[in-house]
């Protein structure tokens, strides 16, 4: 029996350490060091290997790029388009892919639904987190069938190894990574050490067999995937499923991707019977009402690749304790303060007398800076009390001085607007350059200053 070691490892970023030590000399980050038990060095290594016929050791050599073949991925496309988007273009031969989301967003539900839908493909889903009877309670829920699905509820990597050299699947799906254990090491599933390990493992499986692989991963409060920075390094695709639990609308958004794009994101519905794929998301994004409404108007974002027309709605009140509340669901709640400072500042409004709450509808968090605009809008609609016209959109970012900023491809942008039915969008002069308005019906007003936005609007 090997003797057992222990040491500390930073929670953060994964830094080993054998005392302890009140901040990592990695990461900076302060009381992140927790004592694992490791073990290290039993020669029965092989045994967890995914082929314990452990593959002659392969001596590598200095090779010139030029002679290097230049192999296409292989990759298959999935019936889910949202999913083969975000991947770069369907799933790649040999990848390993992590995907992180809070618990109950749905990544259980889409990951099952996707293995179902994949005929042909011989499947296998291992659990670590519900029992065989849920799974199956949850695929009758989703009313898919398919003979070449497999399930495995089991933690210990080393009998997952065994299972899977048994049955030879083409798809490997682990629920969740925090609840795998290596044999290797003594410390609980979800440690720093362990994670990092059956990681590892998992990686060497699928390179070596060019199984792709999909990890499941629990997300912190602070939205980084649980376990380690090193886990991210050591993956191909880091995929992040988020959305607020009390709205249907899910995004599934490219991290990293060592295979395509990272500015690629899916949009879901969850329903009664599983997701939903949202193949035109601003039809769903803006509701269909005839009134005006003080305090709503519309933003043309870009979302990943795509054009999406988003609402924005303020509040603003009348203050009545001392300090007054700032709130912002899907909005940056920095970005918010600024956007009151420069009214106040440049404009003359007195918010610091106001709440202010802010919500992006459909509980979907913005990341396109273009939103500004729509948010000054909507602010400014709702201390004046006056409704904005249905039918007028805005994109721009709004700047430290009150000036508005050119938004990247504005082309697609209007033409979204467009062809939803808006008579007007209010964009950036300085966008205005080099673009060709003849070719939109619908009407482009250049504005170059918030207050030109308020003459227009009030
Ligand atoms: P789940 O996939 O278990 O989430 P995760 O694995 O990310 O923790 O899904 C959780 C929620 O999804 C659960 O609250 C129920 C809901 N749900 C539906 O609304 N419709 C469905 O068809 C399914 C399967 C789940
Ligand atoms: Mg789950």
């Amino acid at each position: 029996m090997a003797k057992i070691k222990s040491a500390f490892f930073c929670q953060e970023c994964g830094y080993e350490s054998p005392k302890w030590a009140g901040k990592c000399p990695s990461c900076g980050t302060w009381n992140s060091f927790v004592e694992e038990k490791v073990q290290k060095d039993i020669p029965s290594r092989h045994n967890v290997d995914w082929r314990s016929d452990a593959s002659p050791l392969r001596t590598s050599k200095i090779v010139n790029l030029e002679d290097v073949e230049g192999a296409e991925e292989k990759r298959w496309l999935t019936p889910d388009a949202e999913l083969n988007r975000v991947l770069g273009g369907g799933i790649v031969a040999g990848s390993l892919v992590l995907v992180g989301g809070e618990p109950g967003i749905g990544k259980s539900t889409l990951f099952l639904q996707n293995a179902l839908l994949l005929n042909n493909v011989k499947t296998l889903y291992i659990s670590g987190e519900e029992s065989e009877q849920q799974i199956k309670m949850r695929a009758d829920r989703l009313k898919i069938k398919n003979d070449q699905f497999y399930l495995l509820t089991e933690t210990s990597t080393q009998s997952i190894f065994q299972e899977i050299k048994k049955l030879q699947p083409q798809l490997v799906i682990v629920d969740s990574i925090q609840t795998l254990q290596s044999p290797l090491i003594e410390s609980a599933p979800g440690s720093v050490s362990q994670i990092r390990e059956t990681t590892a493992e998992l990686q060497r499986f699928a390179k070596e067999s060019q199984t792709p692989v999909f990890l499941i991963g629990h997300i912190t409060k602070d939205g980084s995937i649980a376990g380690p920075k090193v886990l991210e390094h050591m993956v191909d695709t880091v995929l992040q499923f988020e959305g607020d639990q009390h709205y249907a609308y899910r995004i599934l958004r490219t991290i990293k991707n060592r295979f395509g794009s990272t500015a690629e994101l899916g949009i879901y519905e969850m329903t009664g019977n599983g997701l939903r794929q949202v193949s035109n998301p601003s039809e769903i994004l803006i509701s269909q009402r005839e009134d005006m409404l003080s305090g709503v108007s519309i933003a043309a974002t870009i979302e990943g690749m795509r054009p999406m027309l988003i609402e924005v709605q303020a509040l603003v009140t009348q203050s009545v304790y001392g300090t007054p509340q700032r709130t912002a669901t899907g909005f940056d709640l920095r970005r918010l303060q600024l956007l009151l400072a420069v009214l106040e500042k440049r404009g003359g409004f007195h918010f610091g007398v106001k709440d202010v709450f802010l919500n992006i509808a459909g509980g979907i968090r913005v990341e396109d800076p273009s939103i500004d605009l729509a948010v000054l809008c909507a602010l400014l609609s709702s201390y004046e009390d006056i409704g904005i016209a249905n039918k007028i959109c805005f994109a721009g970012e709004v700047g430290l001085s009150g000036e508005i900023r050119a938004v990247n491809r504005i082309d697609q942008r209007i033409a979204e607007a467009e062809k939803l039915g808006f008579d007007k969008i209010i964009i950036s002069k300085y966008n205005k350059k080099g673009l060709d308005l003849n070719k939109f019906k619908i009407e482009v007003l250049a504005v170059g200053r918030v207050e030109e936005v308020y003459r227009i609007l009030f």
